[in-house]
């Protein structure tokens, strides 16, 4: 097992990820740790996740002595709004909560934003802890405390920081997942080696989209590096408070034009599908720009699909019109005036900050792949 501890500006107490197989299996004693005097535990979870996961952690908090209530909400990103966020909140006010007991978060991402969310909010705050279920929840998701609801208007538009007071990271429960949420997952891990660690990069190669890669002891290794490597990059800078100079707004490599074709599909295209031809975007930008050296598009893309992500950028892009693409990234929240923070690379494990207006990124995606 691997535990890591960071610490926030308004916490007493380190933050802890543990990483590990079987570390789960102890949420109760976790729990109890985490918040002695509470009488009450309430497990938010999904509706595919509840029979899987989510019953038996709440069976292990019952057996810790909390009074345990599960609420599934409906799995699927289309179902991340104020709605359901409303629902989870009232649905504690009903079942007792109180600002001393502790929420549980057991599921994905969405699960992980939605139950953050209705932490931070219910009676201005309560401790929550959680138990990623999914690849791109226990090495990205699940770490640092960015809780949020979309909006009709766009994604995560309502939200907060609200940082788990524990994170039990848990590869057995990958086991039922299915083939699309792994790739899912492997986007974001190979964002991390891109940005952070080429040695590391080179690991996620040689596992990534083999049949090794259910190997949980193999795999568990990569997944404590890839929250590492997150940590890191998130402790100088939890709230992402200046993304023209770096810090957290680097792990949106990928996610400026990934969030953008995501959104043109109509969230058809799932969203690791989306960061890994956003990725292939910044690598094409970082070519083009002449930031990166001639041929790194190409070598991005063999290690994409090394590692079997798509690779369709092109396709996707005519798929839609520059004019929607154009005005979907003029939404983008991280605009300031006309430019957007765009995280491109000068290679592998050394990102940089571009300022780009959304025309500019456009024309340099619309000159095609560079050729070789
Ligand atoms: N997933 C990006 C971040 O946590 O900042």
């Amino acid at each position: 097992m691997t535990r890591f501890t960071f610490s926030t500006p308004n916490r007493a107490r380190g933050i802890a990820v543990e990483v590990g197989r079987g570390v789960s299996q102890s949420v109760g004693a976790v729990a109890r740790r985490v918040r002695p005097a509470a009488r009450r535990a309430f497990v938010v979870t999904d509706t595919n996740v509840a029979p899987l996961h989510a019953d038996e952690v709440a069976a292990r908090l019952s057996a810790a002595g909390f009074a345990t209530a599960v609420h599934p909400i409906p799995a699927g990103e289309p179902n991340k709004t104020p709605k359901t966020l409303v629902s989870v909140v009232r649905a504690m006010v009903r079942a007792g909560l109180s600002r001393r007991d502790l929420v549980v978060a057991v599921g994905g991402g969405v699960v992980g934003d939605v139950a953050g969310l209705a932490a931070a909010l219910f009676m201005r705050g309560v401790v929550w802890i959680g138990v990623p279920t999914t690849l791109l929840a226990q090495v990205d998701a699940s770490v640092g405390g960015k809780t949020a609801v979309d909006l009709p208007e766009g994604k995560n538009l309502l939200g907060a920081f609200w940082v788990p007071d524990h994170v039990l990271v848990d590869p057995d429960r990958l086991g039922t997942l299915p083939d699309e949420a792994w790739l899912c997952g492997r986007a974001e891990m190979v964002k991390h080696g891109l940005l952070f660690d080429p040695a590391h990069l080179a690991d996620l190669r040689g596992l990534l989209g083999s049949p090794g890669e259910r190997d949980f002891d193999r795999l568990a290794p990569l997944i404590a590096r890839q929250v590492e490597l997150k940590l890191s990059c998130i402790q100088p800078d939890l709230f992402e408070s200046n993304p023209g100079r770096g810090g957290r707004a680097l792990l949106n490599l990928g996610h400026t034009v990934g969030h953008a074709i995501e959104t043109l599909s109509g969230h058809r295209m799932q969203h690791g599908r989306a960061v890994a031809l956003g990725i292939v975007a910044a690598a094409r930008v970082s070519e083009r720009r002449g930031i990166a050296p001639p041929g790194f598009e190409s070598r991005v893309r063999a290690l994409l699909g090394d590692v079997g992500l798509p690779l369709g950028l092109d396709e996707a892009l005519a798929a839609h019109g520059d004019r929607a693409l154009r005005e979907v990234l003029s939404s983008d929240k991280k605009r300031q005036d006309h430019t957007i923070p765009y995280i491109a690379l000068r290679d592998f494990g050394r990102p940089e900050v571009l300022s780009l207006a959304p025309d500019e990124i456009v024309d340099l995606l619309r000159q095609g792949p560079p050729a070789r």
